[in-house]
């Protein structure tokens, strides 16, 4: 392996620049302070893309976040493009990049800082102290299940509006396998507790979730406790008692329901990183992307209101997973960590007790700076 290591940032749209620019602050605070090199490549994605080249992901950009070790992206979309074909909307940039790189494992972990547990809309006994990591299969599931369509109903007279619309929810079983041992692997390494989510109560790919995922833990890690439960308790247990759970693993639509709700529990959406790992590459680290979990905040967009933090906590998710460098990542949570613990807020962390939110730049600087004076 080489020392340095190499990086496309798509920064994207709406807060996505924003936010990435304080996470290229943060790299080149690692740069200077620590020894590491990074080659970074930045590059464009969604509507950005979109603008320049008529396609939310050139195929140039394609090619270079399949050679690069690891992809940092900010966040796609906005109203802009809402008029835009299927085919062209700025999400689908970001659905190319998962599907092509084979991202089937999404990491969301859901972490609540205890200087914020007064912020979550759930009470601070509820959320104080919590630490669950939600696992999302990525890649298939009903976001690219066939066939798909929205077509004429024509042998059907008695619909008005003469239309149907059709997604497919599909898993085979090692679709299911591969994301199931990832969610086992990572348990071992925390509070060794999966449970596993789906909807085998009406749905057969849930029948069939949930007979696969039993089957990698009986036959690989039956020193794991697995539990099985329906996505729809899932997400009232999600807000009911959430320290019960450990690692949570789920397909692709639930997980990015379940993942949102977490959020919250953690203070603001602002603040909930993600990486998406596939297979190993020639190398041995694994194709990567890291992302925050929220969008473009199209709402607060180019005001330098944006929270950084789940930008940059994404980019200690690449040190960790991409570069084998958990006491960086460790050091930068930490860093994030006392600036809360100060009470430096951005907007979307003010409490109704009030207060002078810091700008997003602020909040980097805040970040870089107890970088700087250490634990
Ligand atoms: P959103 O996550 O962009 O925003 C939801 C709410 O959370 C907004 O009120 C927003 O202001 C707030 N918020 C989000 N991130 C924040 C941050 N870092 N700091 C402060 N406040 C923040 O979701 P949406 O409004 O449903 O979607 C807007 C666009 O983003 C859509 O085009 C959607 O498709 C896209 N989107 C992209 C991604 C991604 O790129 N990964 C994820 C979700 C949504
Ligand atoms: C997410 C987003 C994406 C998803 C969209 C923007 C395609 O909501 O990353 O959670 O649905 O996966
Ligand atoms: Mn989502």
């Amino acid at each position: 392996m080489s020392d340095q290591y190499s990086l496309l940032i798509l920064p994207g749209d709406g807060i996505g620049p924003e936010v990435m620019a304080e996470v290229v602050k943060v790299i080149g605070w690692f740069e200077s302070n620590r020894g590491m090199s990074f080659d970074v490549n930045q590059d464009l994605v969604g509507g950005a893309a979109y603008d320049a080249h008529g396609v939310p992901l050139a195929d140039a950009t394609m090619d270079k976040a399949q050679s690069v070790d690891a992809v940092l992206l900010g966040a796609v979309g906005g109203p802009k493009y809402d008029v835009l074909d299927f085919s062209v909307k700025p999400e689908r940039g970001l659905l190319r990049l998962r599907k092509e790189m084979d991202l089937f494992a999404n990491l969301r972990p859901a972490q609540c800082f205890d200087a914020l547990a007064d912020f979550s809309s759930l009470k601070r006994e509820v959320v104080a102290g919590l630490d669950i990591l939600i696992v999302r299969e990525l890649t298939s599931g009903v976001y690219f299940g066939e066939p798909r369509g929205i077509h004429a109903d024509d042998n059907n007279p008695d619909n008005e509006g003469g239309r149907v619309g059709i997604n497919t929810q599909r898993y085979t079983s090692g679709e299911i396998r591969r994301v199931a041992r990832s969610a086992f692997e990572l348990a071992r390494r925390r509070g060794n507790r999966v449970c596993s989510m789906e909807k085998a109560n009406v749905m057969e790919s849930g029948i069939l979730w949930r007979e696969e995922v039993q089957w990698v833990h009986d036959n690989e890690y039956p020193d794991v406790e697995l539990s099985h439960m329906y996505a729809d308790n899932g997400a009232m247990q999600l807000v009911r008692r959430p320290q019960q759970f450990d690692v949570i693993v789920t397909d692709n639509l639930f997980g990015d329901v379940l993942s949102d709700a977490a959020a919250m529990l953690t203070g603001s959406l602002g603040m909930l990183p993600s990486a998406s790992l596939g297979a190993k590459m020639a190398n041995g680290r694994p194709k990567a992307m890291y992302e925050p979990v929220h969008g473009s905040a199209p709402d607060i967009a180019g005001e330098g209101k944006a929270n950084p933090i789940a930008c940059i906590l994404s980019f200690a998710m690449a040190l960790r997973y991409s570069f084998d460098q958990g006491d960086a990542a460790a050091e930068l949570e930490r860093a994030v960590e006392r600036v809360l613990a100060k009470g430096v807020r951005t907007a979307d962390l003010m409490g109704p007790e009030g207060g002078t939110p810091v700008s997003t730049v602020q909040m980097g600087d805040h970040i870089i700076a107890a970088l700087s004076q250490g634990v």
